[in-house]
């Protein structure tokens, strides 16, 4: 690891990210800036899982190492925590468990990640269920939306939801939801990949069941390993996607041959999907888990807002205020543009050096702690010329 330094040091931070100096990067939320640490730990990795085999036994000690480190996300309960290849993964193994039946509903948002749709689509097509769509009007956030929803379909049974919105930031408050969700007995379930390693996670007042973030955005590792978080009813029991043999008792499975019970391994561990456990993959996690551990995520927040604020204020002073996404996230911001604009834009900001995404006519900002806050009024000064 690099020294400490705390979130705050704009001046040293940028040192510790591998990205040219002549782009300025705000794609995050696609995917998280890299770490040097964390490349050189992915080099290592690779030049030593290629050239030697160390050993089983060290190597469950580094997966209860990363897992332990990972909780530390959450509530800091090893117990909770699976190991899986992606936020789809998790989320498709929170759909096969919770209770749906024909008639019921799932509510999404409009326009979700098909990461937290897909798996419920599927689920609701076996059992005759439906997909309840929570719908904005242009004076309401996604809280009011979600709440008309569940006044407006009494049938509601599991709201699978993220705490930003994926495309510009839109906030989601979470304590609001699950208390009217909960009160009517329905279940919640979490993709927190746009926010998890960037916002605080507030699992008390939440009460989710199953919580699913990947690694690889506001976590800082690379791709192939994601999160899974289960709530204490679902580590007794719950069927895993597969059979693998990783999530069960290797000792007894060696002994007691094809006929005999071998138990799933301890609490969520009975989730863990095959093959993410390598060491390219789990060094990464480790080093990134670190370093955003050791910045703390409450101070990553606030460091983060200070950006988005700068992003906000440099709107306003173009006249674009009214482009901004309302209620964003500290970390992501979405400016709203005419379709007619939107590719002069993309070219704009893209000749400039300036990596965003663009869906929907909406460029999304989503600067890390390498950003300079000082720098954030570029993109506006090239999104206000091209508009
Ligand atoms: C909200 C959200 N969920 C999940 C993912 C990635 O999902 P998966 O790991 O299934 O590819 C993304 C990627 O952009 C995302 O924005």
């Amino acid at each position: 690891m690099m020294p400490t330094q705390h979130a705050s040091d704009q001046t040293s931070l940028r040192g510790l990210f591998a990205l040219p100096d002549d782009m300025l990067y705000l794609d995050s939320a696609a995917h998280g800036p890299p770490l040097k640490t964390v490349r050189a730990a992915a080099t290592a990795a690779l030049q030593q899982s290629t050239t030697s085999w160390f050993g089983g036994a060290r190597w469950r000690d580094d997966v209860e190492r990363v897992r332990a480190l990972a909780s530390q996300l959450f509530d800091h309960d090893a117990d909770a925590i699976a190991m899986i290849p992606s936020a789809a993964y998790g989320l498709s193994i929170a759909a096969r468990n919770i209770p749906l039946q024909a008639q019921q509903s799932v509510l999404v948002l409009e326009g979700q990640f098909p990461s937290n749709l897909l798996p419920w689509r599927q689920r609701c097509a076996e059992v005759g269920a439906n997909l309840v769509f929570a719908r904005r009007n242009d004076d309401q956030d996604w809280t009011a939306a979600v709440l008309d929803a569940l006044d407006a379909h009494p049938g509601i049974n599991v709201l699978a939801l993220p705490q930003a919105h994926w495309r510009d930031g839109s906030l989601l408050d979470l304590a609001r939801i699950s208390d009217r969700a909960r009160a009517r007995g329905a279940s919640l379930v979490l993709d927190l990949s746009q926010s998890l390693g960037a916002m605080p996670v507030d699992l008390e007042a939440w009460r989710p069941d199953f919580v699913v973030a990947v690694g690889y955005k506001w976590l800082l590792g690379g791709y192939g390993l994601a999160w899974l978080w289960a709530a204490s009813q679902w580590r007794d029991h719950g069927q895993p996607l597969e059979q693998g043999w990783m999530a069960h008792d290797r000792d007894a499975l060696w002994q007691v041959g094809s006929n005999g019970d071998v138990m799933p391994l301890a609490g969520a561990r009975r989730y863990d999907a095959g093959g993410v456990c390598d060491a390219l993959r789990l060094s990464m996690a480790e080093t990134a888990l670190k370093q955003v551990l050791d910045w703390g995520i409450a101070d990553i927040a606030v460091q983060l807002q200070r950006r988005t604020a700068a992003l906000d204020h440099a709107l306003q002073m173009h006249g674009l205020g009214s482009l901004r996404t309302h209620n964003h996230a500290h970390h992501i911001c979405g400016v709203q543009l005419p379709p007619q604009r939107t590719d002069a834009v993309a070219r704009a900001l893209s000749d400039a050096g300036i990596i965003t995404t663009i869906r929907n006519d909406c460029v999304r900002i989503a600067p890390h702690l390498h950003a300079g806050i000082d720098e954030m009024s570029r993109p506006i000064e090239i999104i206000a010329k091209a508009l």
